[in-house]
């Protein structure tokens, strides 16, 4: 189990847009390890390679269901609309309202290099929308409606 340390907003990296993966190495799969075990040691639901100052196209999600990695994902169909609060490890403490489709379809690769077609609802839908935006350099604070604001309870970050 390997934490790795969390970027946050203000750090360059966090800006810039990140690079395909041509091949899951051991190297990548270890990358992946340590981005699930940070994920979880920070009570987050997503985490983005740039986060831990890696910039390749990989994602790990869970919304509870168990984890999910993406490697290359590309959205490819979003449809509906959810309005609500949004946080991001990489602004810990922090949450704002942001509106997301209510339904995302993602194709990517999993952690041995198949291709996996995922399609969320709500947070899910939410969680890969928010973790592909890493990948471009863009943090959901680009998206907030109305103010950023101090969480006062323990709520899901991304
Ligand atoms: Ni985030």
């Amino acid at each position: 189990m390997a934490i790795r340390k969390i970027r946050t907003m203000g750090d360059k990296i966090l800006t810039k847009k990140c690079r395909q993966v041509e091949e899951v190495t051991p190297r990548i799969r270890q990358l992946v390890e340590d981005m699930l075990d940070t994920m979880y040691d920070a009570c987050g639901v997503g985490l983005a390679a740039p986060q831990v100052g890696i910039l390749k196209r990989i994602v790990v999600i869970d919304v509870g269901e168990g984890p999910l990695v993406l490697i290359n994902p590309v959205i490819t169909q979003t449809s509906g609309e959810q309005t609500g609060e949004e946080g991001c490890l990489s602004l810990p403490g922090k949450s704002g309202v942001v509106t997301r489709p209510n339904l995302v379809t993602v194709k990517a690769w999993n952690e041995n290099m198949e291709e996996i077609t995922v399609t969320g609802e709500g947070l899910l839908a939410r969680a890969i929308c928010h973790e592909c935006d890493h990948l471009e350099g863009i943090m959901y604070v680009e998206h907030v409606e109305g103010e950023i604001h101090d969480v006062e309870y323990d709520s899901e970050e991304e």
